[in-house]
């Protein structure tokens, strides 16, 4: 599914879509496509295929006025009959030159350090014993800050305080690594048609908690041992199906040691990603929903990152674009665990709009997420909203992988492309399409 809103800053009308995406299995969609609209959803839907009916959902946004009062709605232009999704607000606020240093915002002792700050595994299981070493992940194990002067020690914006392990050889076309969603498709002959003989920087894929005997395993074997192979970091976007109070700590731990076993030295855990948009009180969502109470997400988050080893394991929190009334803001006071239980943070937004770029598309929610806690910026999948044609994917894929993107957000570190081909929603492939657009960006 997904969900398009738009950004309008000043007199740019810059539109994205947000949309979390299932692997290739399912499939299915409804788009609210209006031309200017504010918002629009799609979705994936492995048992609601026949629900996709392009205009099924009435644009929400003309719900969204009261939040866009204090948008500077003058300065929007004509397509603003629908108000601009009140995530665009924030950053309007505020000058994105300011939030750009996170060191300044806060003083990087008390964001950086979550372990020091509370160790919520402390009192828990064995596995909490070696949990402190997922704070002296391999970036931060040279802490400049520390050994310089203790009162001006602030670890360079550029280096995640938890560190992301991706292959330090890996692709990374003006230092933003690349990965990709691959659909199934040979994740060594998909990369070798971007940039031969180099590698990829993640390889994700999708697995769902269908009963308290499923965690999914099935479908994660293949692509964890192709990661390995490969030698990318795996990603799994791991949706529960069963009540959020329902999952099993034991049987996460079970899934995420087979994705190590596979040959896999890391494994970043998307888990429960979007869950903004497929939670069940999104009437909007005509997917498989997650079910519990925003409450129930965030102790389950909590336990497992608990749980898990983070040094091998990364808690990937990943929600949608917000869907008005909601904002930027807004989904973090529902479904943010909190900063020590996160080891990499993203936003899933699907680009509609030429005049997008990515800081419009993520300064809010980096500025707001990201740069506070110094924690790793990743994009869980992107791509256009409706598959795009080849100037549009070549466009956004050009503004993922720019060095503006890394000027923007210092933390950024990678996107994973949505590389797949649906009939019903559209092909937003741009390796393995009938035109190969990425060897012409990523370079
Ligand atoms: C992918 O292709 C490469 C090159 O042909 C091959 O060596 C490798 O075994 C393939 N991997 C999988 C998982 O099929
Ligand atoms: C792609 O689509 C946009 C929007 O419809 C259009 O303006 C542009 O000309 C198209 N480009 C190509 C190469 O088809």
């Amino acid at each position: 599914m997904r969900v398009i809103f738009e950004v309008l800053l000043s007199c740019l009308v810059a539109s994205v879509v947000a949309s979390p995406r299932y692997g290739g299995h399912e499939s299915s969609n409804q788009h609210i496509s209006t031309v200017e609209l504010a918002v629009t959803s799609t979705e994936t839907s492995e048992t609601a295929s026949t629900s996709s009916s392009p205009n099924t959902a009435t644009p929400p946004s003309p719900s969204i006025s009261p939040n866009t009062a204090t948008l500077p709605s003058p300065s929007i232009s004509p397509n603003t009959a629908k108000p601009p999704s009140p995530s665009i607000s924030p950053s309007t606020a505020k000058p994105p030159s300011s939030s750009i240093s996170p060191n300044t915002a806060k003083p990087p002792s008390s964001s950086i350090s979550p372990n020091t700050a509370k160790p919520p595994y402390s009192s828990i299981s064995a596995n909490t014993a070696i949990r402190p070493s997922a704070s002296i992940s391999p970036n931060t194990a040279k802490p400049p800050s520390p050994s310089i002067s203790p009162n001006t020690a602030k670890p360079p914006s550029t280096t995640p305080s938890k560190g992301v392990s991706v292959p330090a050889n890996c692709f990374k076309p003006n230092g933003v690594p690349v990965g990709w969603l691959p659909d199934g498709v040979n994740m060594t002959l998909l990369q070798n048609k971007v940039a031969p003989g180099t590698t990829a920087c993640t390889y994700g894929d999708y697995a769902h908690i269908r009963s308290t005997t499923d965690y999914g395993d099935d479908e994660i074997a293949g692509s964890a041992s192709a990661a390995a192979e490969a030698g990318t970091v795996f990603t799994i976007s791991l949706q529960p199906y069963i009540p959020f109070n329902q999952v099993d700590l034991q049987s996460i731990l079970a899934s995420m040691e087979k994705i190590l076993e596979a040959g896999n030295q890391v494994v970043w855990l998307r888990f429960a990603h979007e869950m903004n948009w497929y939670i069940n009180t999104n009437t909007k969502n005509t997917d498989t929903p997650y079910i519990g109470s925003t409450d129930d997400f965030k102790m389950l988050w909590k336990n497992i990152a608990t749980a898990v080893d983070r040094e091998k394991v990364k808690m990937f929190w990943s929600p949608n674009s917000p869907v008005p009334p909601d904002t930027i803001t807004s989904i973090g006071d529902s479904w943010f665990p909190g900063a020590e239980y996160v080891d990499i943070v993203g936003l899933d937004v699907y680009a509609q709009s030429t005049s997008t770029s990515f800081a419009d598309a993520f300064g809010e929610f980096y500025d707001t997420y990201a740069a506070p806690n110094n924690l790793p910026f990743v994009l869980g999948e992107t791509g256009w909203f409706d598959g795009g044609n080849d100037s549009e994917k070549m466009y956004w894929l050009g503004q993922v992988s720019s060095a503006q993107a890394k000027e923007r957000c210092p933390l950024y570190q990678g996107f994973s492309w949505f590389e797949y081909d649906k009939p019903s929603e559209g092909d937003f492939r741009v390796v393995m399409g009938s035109s190969d657009l990425a060897s012409q960006v990523l370079k």
